[in-house]
């Protein structure tokens, strides 16, 4: 064999050896192991954050509206199904809150054949059909809205009786002497009776109300529910020296839903709030946005009204005409 040709394989030998031996200590040890990922893969991937943290992260930091969540039946839909992956929050910034609710909610809720029934669906046309946001009337946090009806089965006159003790401070016929004790003629009675059994049971506070529904029985209850709300209202539309009714009227759009254009909505479970008092309409929605009323669905459109916006509300509300006396439905 000629010299320059043994010199030249002993070149591409030469070249082949170091080929198979280089990439040995060029590439990472994990190489061709899990597909064609040439990095370092398992300490890598073991060491990348989980973009998605469950509840149990959220817990530390808003604790409350984590036990709000759990308790309710939204519970199976985690924090993240909305708000997006946490990871890198809050170091990162604030999570976002999903603003177009019609679309998020009917990701899931929008009738369709196959669909699983343990989504409640709704026929998005009749159920919602301003295309207000879902978040108007359902907390996503606590999203049933309970009937909550108490069947109210009292004695009127057997109410009178009791509601005199009631006098002083509610009126005679039930239309209250100053702006911070509400009217109660003309109030759905299956509220009234709600709402007595809150402050009898202690679920509501005040230190007015609480020692004096504790002396009340259920039929008690019953009766003066039964009464008040036969009363026809004859309270003067009130002016509020704080709000601004103009600005009021705009903002309770967002509350017609439930509470009806003028303040007498459609749901005998739910307050009236026409005509009703201006100082005790800002001390309920101060209740509820601080917690200290503690009615899930209320909680969560108290809780964005700043103290102007609840004067402009309660200016309005108090100018509109008296409910009348409550005509109980036949069917429910
Ligand atoms: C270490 C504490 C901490 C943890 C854990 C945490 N957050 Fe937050 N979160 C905050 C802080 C602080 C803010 C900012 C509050 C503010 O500025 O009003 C915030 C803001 C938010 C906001 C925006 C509120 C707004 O008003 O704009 C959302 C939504 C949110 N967090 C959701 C979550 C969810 C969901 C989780 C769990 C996956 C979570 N957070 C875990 C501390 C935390
Ligand atoms: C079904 C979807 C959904 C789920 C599940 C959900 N959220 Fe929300 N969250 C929303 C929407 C929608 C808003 C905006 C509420 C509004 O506009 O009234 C919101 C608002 C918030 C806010 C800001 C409230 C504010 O002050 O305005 C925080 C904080 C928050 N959510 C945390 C959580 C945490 C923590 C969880 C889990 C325990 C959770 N969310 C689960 C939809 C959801
Ligand atoms: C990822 C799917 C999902 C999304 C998104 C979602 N939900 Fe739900 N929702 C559910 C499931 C599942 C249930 C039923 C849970 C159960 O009863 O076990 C439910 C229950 C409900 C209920 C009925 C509660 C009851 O107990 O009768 C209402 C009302 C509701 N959701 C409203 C909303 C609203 C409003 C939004 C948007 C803010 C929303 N949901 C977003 C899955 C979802
Ligand atoms: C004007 C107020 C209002 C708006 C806006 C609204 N809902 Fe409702 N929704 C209600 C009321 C009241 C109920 C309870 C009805 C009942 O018990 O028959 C309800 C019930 C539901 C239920 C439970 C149905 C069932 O069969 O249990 C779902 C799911 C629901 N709404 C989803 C939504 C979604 C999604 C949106 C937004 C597209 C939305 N709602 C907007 C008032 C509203
Ligand atoms: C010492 C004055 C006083 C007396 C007496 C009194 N109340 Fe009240 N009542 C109040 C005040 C103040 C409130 C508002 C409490 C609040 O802001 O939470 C209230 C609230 C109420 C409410 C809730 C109204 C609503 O719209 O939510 C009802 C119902 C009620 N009282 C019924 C009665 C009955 C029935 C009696 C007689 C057994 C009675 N009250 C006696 C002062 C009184
Ligand atoms: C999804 C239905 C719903 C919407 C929307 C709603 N509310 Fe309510 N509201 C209720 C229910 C239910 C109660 C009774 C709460 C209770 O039993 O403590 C209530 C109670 C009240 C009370 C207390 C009345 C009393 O006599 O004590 C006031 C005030 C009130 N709402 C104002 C508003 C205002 C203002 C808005 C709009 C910014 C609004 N609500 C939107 C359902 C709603």
């Amino acid at each position: 064999m000629p010299k320059h040709i043994f010199r030249l394989i002993c070149l591409l030998l030469g070249v082949l050896v170091l080929a198979l031996i280089a990439p040995r200590f060029l590439t990472v040890d994990s190489f061709y192991k899990f597909g064609h990922y040439r990095a370092n893969s398992v300490p890598e991937i073991a060491a990348q954050e989980p973009a998605y943290k469950t509840a149990r992260y959220c817990l530390s930091c808003h604790a409350q509206r984590v036990a709000l969540w759990s308790a309710n039946s939204h519970k199976s839909v985690t924090c993240e199904v909305c708000h997006g992956a946490a990871q890198g929050h809050p170091q990162n910034g604030k999570l976002p809150i999903p603003k177009d609710t019609v679309k998020l909610c009917t990701l899931c809720h929008e009738a369709m054949p196959g669909r699983p029934l343990t989504q409640p669906q709704i026929v998005l046309a009749k159920h919602d059909a301003g295309g207000q946001p879902c978040t108007t009337c359902h907390n996503p946090h606590s999203p049933k809205i309970a009937a909550g009806l108490v069947k109210v089965t009292g004695n009127a006159a057997a109410g009178k009786q009791r509601a005199e003790s009631c006098a002083d401070c509610h009126g005679a016929d039930g239309t209250s002497p100053n702006s911070t004790w509400p009217n109660l003629a003309g109030q759905s009675s299956a509220y009234l009776a709600k709402i007595l059994a809150a402050y009898k049971s202690g679920e509501q506070k005040d230190v007015a109300m609480t020692p004096l529904a504790q002396t009340l029985s259920d039929a008690d209850v019953q009766n003066l529910a039964a009464y008040y709300a036969g009363l026809s209202c004859k309270a003067a539309p009130s002016q509020s020296a704080a709000g601004d009714a103009a600005a009021g009227k705009a903002l309770a759009e967002n509350c017609a839903g439930c509470h009806g254009e003028g303040g007498i909505g459609a749901n005998p479970a739910w307050p009236k709030l026409a005509a009703q008092k201006p100082g005790y309409l800002v001390n309920a929605l101060k209740a509820f946005r601080a917690g200290l009323r503690k009615d899930p669905t209320m909680a969560g459109v108290a809780r964005g009204l700043s103290d102007a916006d609840i004067a402009n509300l309660a200016a309005y509300y108090a100018q509109q005409s008296c409910p009348p006396a409550t005509q109980e439905r036949k069917t429910q």
